[in-house]
């Protein structure tokens, strides 16, 4: 989604600016746009519709110099992505850049259109740059009128702001989008993502909701949404940003599909005894709370929700407790019955999915004994607002279809699993074979892995296709629902994923030689039932992809593929099955020539609900 850089230095920051954004070109983004003072006051502002390439192209053909600037990367909401609608925007001294949505914009645009501002776009966006404009004809200050502005606004906002009469300062206000400043010597900048400053600087403040900070090159002062002056945490980053080097690799998204056994084995790393989970592995207090826990409630978006529908199968079957999956934008409207004993677990690759975050924050105050989150960014919201969090350490992930941090994210719950059925009934036998099997994943992964050039030559069957059903049953219900969104994200290739036992209550209408039928067949107890499935879908004519167990027996034939998948122990099944699935995806969008690693309308980090 949106993306920001700002900077206040001595020297040109420009550049600065500039591969700050393309750092976080893999969010999303249809627009890109600089503005830079020099100490003379003078704004030049450059805005580009498409890639941050064609920015760094304009820029380069007119050199920009200054020292103080903001930069942006837009995903449009209001307005049509185009030049005029690119930030940064301007009114007068004013300029700005914002991600989030200002949902009350119409009311105030009216308001300052009444008092002569005049609008040259379409966005959401114009109204902080007037009305802070309006604001400091009275404010004294930028901060002042910022403050001031602030408390109009309802809706979500990161927002970075520069008066060009006065470059030795930037504003920012955070509340609903995240924020990040980043220290360097004798400079400071903001960022909405800390890679996004990594080649300048690794200590790092991250603003707290309600926050409004004035920036210079010697200071950061920051005021809570109560404008009192607070102290907030300085940290020191490990995060290592990868985007530059895609490798031998095509794609951000195959390089990440081959991460996925050295990413496992980083997220089991220190985690795992012989027999047992480790106590220390889901933070301080953990054990405490676990024992307690009687319900879980596990709320998520898109490919993360996957991963905790398999694990309500895992905590109901082996860790012995109840357990409840919601999307996060249904669960934040819906007045829940909140179970004794609930605790609540939010899952997300990045951490800062409004609708995740927004269930978070809900639910502390619905009754929840507590709160975990699994989540791969190190400092993202989720993280900082949970009582505990699991880190999945995939490492960064690039590509907006999400691969490793799924493959993670399973691992981190079936640990959970772990942790919790201790004291529900889960044997030192179970948990052990639980252990191990987990311990086997990396290489039954590398195993599974050498299946790709069959896929590839699979994967042309479908370019001509225009809608798919994924089957499975049990914890593979969700592996197929994983393999039907990776089809449609990347290859635009409809897809639906069904329970295989419900094909009979509609979908089997559907069946005909144009609708490939892809199944995921580990041999379980619930192998008989799906032979049966996928014997009325052959009798009705459909053309079948299994991806079975060897022991499956399933066979080739004119109406069925069949590509055998390992043998592997029934708990890390569903983590292995995801694996043929996201290979058949990515080979079936290269034969399309989409854009597989930022996928048309689509962002990598949702910050707006
Ligand atoms: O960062 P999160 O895991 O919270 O993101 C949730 C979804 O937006 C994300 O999983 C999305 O569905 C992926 N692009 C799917 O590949």
């Amino acid at each position: 989604m949106c993306g920001i850089v700002g900077a206040v230095a001595q020297r040109d920051v420009v550049d600065i600016l500039v591969e700050g954004l393309r750092r976080l070109e893999y969010r999303g983004y249809d627009s890109a746009g600089v503005a830079v003072v020099n100490s003379s006051g003078n704004l030049q502002r450059l805005r580009r519709l498409g890639k941050v390439k064609e920015l760094a192209d304009a820029v380069a053909a007119q050199p920009v110099p200054g020292g103080t600037g903001i930069a942006h990367t837009r995903w449009a909401t209001h307005g049509e992505p185009s030049e005029r609608n690119a930030h940064p925007h301007v009114s007068g001294k004013i300029t700005v850049v914002h991600n989030g949505i200002i949902e009350n914009h119409g009311p105030l645009r009216d308001a300052l259109k009444a008092k002569g501002y005049v609008f040259n776009s379409d966005t959401d966006t114009e109204v902080i740059a007037h009305l802070v404009e309006e604001e400091l004809k009275t404010a004294g200050s930028l901060l002042a009128a910022v403050q001031k502005a602030v408390k109009q606004f309802s809706g979500a906002y990161g927002t970075v702001l520069m008066d060009k009469t006065d470059p030795s300062h930037l504003v920012v206000a955070r509340s609903g989008s995240p924020l990040v400043i980043g220290f360097g010597i004798g400079e400071n900048f903001i960022a909405s993502d800390q890679l996004a400053l990594l080649p300048v600087t690794r200590r790092f403040m991250f603003l707290e909701e309600g926050d409004v900070a004035e920036i210079t090159r010697h200071s950061v002062t920051v005021y809570d949404k109560n404008g009192q002056q607070v102290e907030r945490a300085i940290t020191e980053s490990n995060a290592s940003y990868d985007a530059g080097d895609k490798g031998q690799y095509r794609h951000f998204m195959l390089k990440e599909i081959y991460e996925q056994p050295s990413a496992i084995n980083n997220t089991l790393e220190g985690r795992l005894s012989s027999d047992s989970v480790l106590d220390e592995t889901f933070g301080n207090g953990a054990a405490e709370l676990f024992q307690k826990v009687k319900h879980v409630q596990i709320v998520a978006c898109g490919t993360s929700y996957h991963s905790g529908m398999v694990a309500r199968y895992w905590l109901e079957s082996l860790g012995g407790i109840s357990c409840n999956v919601e999307i996060a934008s249904e669960f934040r409207y819906r007045k829940s019955f909140v179970q004794p004993n609930s605790l609540l677990v939010s899952i997300s690759q990045s951490g800062e999915t409004a609708d995740t975050l927004a269930a978070l924050r809900m639910a502390k105050e619905a009754g929840y004994i507590g709160s975990l989150t699994i989540c791969n960014v190190a400092g993202s919201s989720l993280v900082r607002e949970s009582d505990l969090a699991f880190m999945t350490r995939a490492g960064a992930e690039i590509g907006v279809a999400s691969t490793k941090a799924f493959t993670t994210q399973l691992v981190g719950l079936a640990m959970l699993t772990l942790a919790i059925g201790k004291y529900n009934g889960l044997t030192a036998a179970q948990q052990q074979d639980m252990v191990t099997a987990l311990k086997s994943l990396p290489a039954k992964l590398e195993e599974t892995l050498k299946l790709a050039s069959s896929i590839e030559t699979l994967a042309e069957e479908f370019a001509d296709k225009h809608h798919s059903l994924f089957l499975g049953r049990g914890d593979q219900y969700p592996i197929a629902m994983e393999g039907a969104l990776k089809l449609k994200e990347i290859s635009y290739i409809h897809a639906e994923a069904y329970a295989a036992g419900e094909l009979k209550h509609g979908p089997l209408a559907l069946i005909d030689a144009d609708m490939p039928i892809i199944v995921v067949a580990p041999n379980n107890e619930l192998l008989e039932k799906l032979q049966s499935n996928v014997e009325e879908v052959r009798a009705r004519g459909g053309i079948l992809y299994v991806f079975a167990d060897i022991d499956a027996h399933f066979k080739s034939d004119a109406t069925q593929r069949v590509v055998n998948v390992p043998h592997v122990h029934p708990l890390i099944a569903p983590i292995i099955y995801t694996i043929p699935l996201q290979l058949l995806s990515y080979y079936v969008a290269i034969i399309k020539g989409t854009d597989v690693d930022q996928p048309r309308n689509l962002a990598k980090s949702v910050t707006v609900e």
